[in-house]
């Protein structure tokens, strides 16, 4: 069995917060010095997913034996709440990248999500009332977030980087360089002239990976289950499904939740 690293980096995400992308990202920044070439790159010949194991899927469930060398940073992920993940992991000092995303769009995303791979899914009031009650398949979207947050207020040495979908889409290069800084492997003097964090933005887009043969026919447990992945990737979807009233009442539990946690959802 595996054995967590302190060198290991996990991503822990709660679903459709930017998880492919934000494998794409990290698979991309840790391993430049190994794909210059990107046309070459295994991201274009591999949907995100199958670069990054899912601990609780490909790890555990599959059994799958990571062929990564431990001296080196493994690229781990994991839709578990923190409260959740193995003691062994959380004793351990591997790096923590955490993405969360406005959960209107998060909400409208997993309803897309599970409507297109599951067609008798229920209707969108249905799925609304129970998000609003926290029944997800990796539990309640705030409990998730305050799960990683309120470790990282309370443990500060434990070493986490919280990172929004909706900032990341905005200052994506902006970002490229606080996640490889967070990593210990910062642009140099050169990639910064030669432009490397502008050219894995592209690399890594919607738009550049969700046209890829690969993320758009790839089969993985179900048909249509790699596109489902890529779906709009805009950041203000929910305003084209969601009353204003179902905004309000999602406005009104994270006020209750974030109330003084110092995290704006
Ligand atoms: P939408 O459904 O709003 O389009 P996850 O990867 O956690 O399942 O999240 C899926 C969401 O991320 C979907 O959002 C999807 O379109 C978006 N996404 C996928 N790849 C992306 C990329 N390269 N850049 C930005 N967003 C991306």
């Amino acid at each position: 069995m595996h054995t967590p690293c302190d060198t290991d980096i996990l991503l822990v995400t709660h679903p459709k917060v930017g998880t492919t992308w934000t494998k794409a990202i990290l698979f991309a920044l840790k391993n430049r010095m190994h794909y210059p070439d990107l046309q070459e790159h295994p991201l274009l010949t591999n949907i995100p997913h199958d670069l990054v194991p899912l601990l609780e899927g490909d790890i555990y469930t599959k059994k799958k034996v990571l062929d990564l060398d431990p001296a080196f940073p493994r690229l781990i992920s994991t839709h578990l709440p923190y409260a959740l993940l193995p003691t062994s992991v959380k004793d351990s000092t591997c790096k923590i990248v955490y993405v969360y995303r406005n959960p209107k769009n998060t909400f409208v995303s997993l309803w897309h999500f599970q409507n297109r791979l599951y067609p008798t899914t229920n209707s969108l009031e249905e799925a609304f009332d129970k998000f609003c009650r926290g029944m997800n398949p990796f539990g309640s979207y705030w409990d998730h977030v305050l799960s990683c947050w309120k470790e990282s207020i309370q443990n500060p040495g434990r070493k986490m980087l919280f990172l929004k979908y909706e900032e990341m889409k905005e200052q994506t290069t902006t970002y490229l360089k606080r996640i490889v800084e967070f990593l210990d492997c910062p642009f140099s003097l050169e990639e910064e002239a030669k432009g490397t964090m502008n050219d894995i933005s592209r690399l890594c887009s919607f738009d550049n990976l969700s046209n890829l043969d690969v993320n758009k026919s790839g089969k993985r447990h179900l048909p249509d289950h790699s596109a489902a992945y890529f779906h709009q990737g805009n950041t203000g979807d929910w305003v084209n499904f969601l009353t204003p009233k179902m905004a309000e009442k999602l406005d009104h539990i994270i006020e209750e939740k974030f109330h003084g946690t110092g995290l704006k959802l």
